[in-house]
């Protein structure tokens, strides 16, 4: 998949960084095809069986775990999931390990989330069936930074001339280093605002050069904005001083509807979830007219479904499907 493969020639996929345009774009319009999938009252295609999907997840997930799993399930795999507080990892068993285990046990293609950067990595030069990255540490969240810009990009068609507004913890934000490379590769430019302790050094790198600007407040990076993300404070991964207090964050980096409809009243709103309600946005705005959260949630699975065809499907076209 992309630049990707070039590990082993397996068709990992570990980062929207490390994926050419061409492929993203290629990914987004077989998700787009599957998409119908899942308005059929029958949501099941032939596509994947007899395939085995092992989902191995060392961090907490709703959303990418329950997606890849029933994106499996929807393509006619086989799916098993691991947790990491019920695997023998508590008993000292290596991450390599383990993964070796599931593959011996048939596995076709490793999902894995993990809290270190770089594990998805480390798995993919060790393995040789397919590992896609479910997020690892602070490094990049590559499936929900698709099933953003296909969101995005149903409702937009084309990304260039359009200013994203990024908003948040985008330190320990693995989904925001996903969105900044895709959203910039396709055309988009971002605008990023955090407080200044969760920000990282040099954030303008984080995508392609010229397309990154940090706003300097909040009104600068929302105003003329077509989108705005907002990512969510990572309180399980915050070191003791990065943030005032929790009620300073939500008056001055919490988003609210009035907020958004004085600066940029057209703009979409999206959020990877979970959410936490009253920190970085306010109760009503999930719900407000402009908000894609739920919609997200639906693409995620259909993201998932063309992230799983491709890796196993062995480049055959989505004929059948
Ligand atoms: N967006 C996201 O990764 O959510 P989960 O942690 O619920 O998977």
């Amino acid at each position: 998949m992309g630049a990707d493969s070039g590990l082993s020639g397996v068709p990992h996929l570990l980062s929207l960084r490390e994926m050419p345009e061409e492929e993203i774009r290629c990914l987004l319009s077989l998700a787009s095809s599957f998409l119908e999938v899942l308005d059929r009252e029958v949501k099941k295609v032939p596509a994947l069986r007899g395939k085995v999907v092992a989902c191995a997840f060392f961090e907490p997930s709703t959303r990418t775990m329950k997606s890849f799993d029933l994106a499996a399930r929807y393509l006619n795999a086989d799916v098993t999931s691991l947790t990491g507080e019920a695997s023998s990892v508590v008993k000292g068993e290596s991450l390599e390990d383990t993964a070796r285990a599931l593959r011996r046990m048939g596995a076709d293609c490793l999902v894995v989330r993990h809290p270190c950067s770089g594990a998805a990595h480390y798995l993919a030069r060790r393995m040789d069936i397919p590992v896609i990255n479910a997020g690892d540490g602070r490094h990049e969240h590559p499936t929900q930074g698709l099933l953003d810009l296909l969101t995005l990009g149903e409702r937009w068609g084309e990304f260039r001339g359009r200013r994203v507004a990024v908003v948040g913890d985008v330190l320990h934000s693995r989904v925001a280093r996903s969105d900044l490379w895709g959203l910039t590769k396709l055309g988009a430019e971002v605008r990023l605002f955090g407080p200044p302790t969760l920000l990282p050094e040099h954030p303008e790198l984080l995508g392609v050069p010229g397309r990154v600007r940090v706003a300097r407040s909040l009104a600068e990076a929302l105003e003329g904005a077509d989108a705005v993300i907002a990512l969510r404070l990572q309180r399980e991964r915050q070191k003791k001083g990065l943030l005032p207090s929790l009620e300073e964050y939500a008056a001055f980096w919490g988003l609210r509807e009035e907020l958004l409809d004085r600066f940029c009243p057209g703009a979409f709103l999206l959020h990877p979830g979970p959410v936490n309600r009253g920190l970085e946005l306010d109760g009503g705005v999930m719900e407000a007219p402009r908000s894609l959260i739920e919609e997200q949630v639906r693409r995620g699975v259909a993201v998932r479904m063309a992230v799983l065809y491709r890796a196993l499907a062995g480049g055959r076209g989505a004929g059948g499907v």
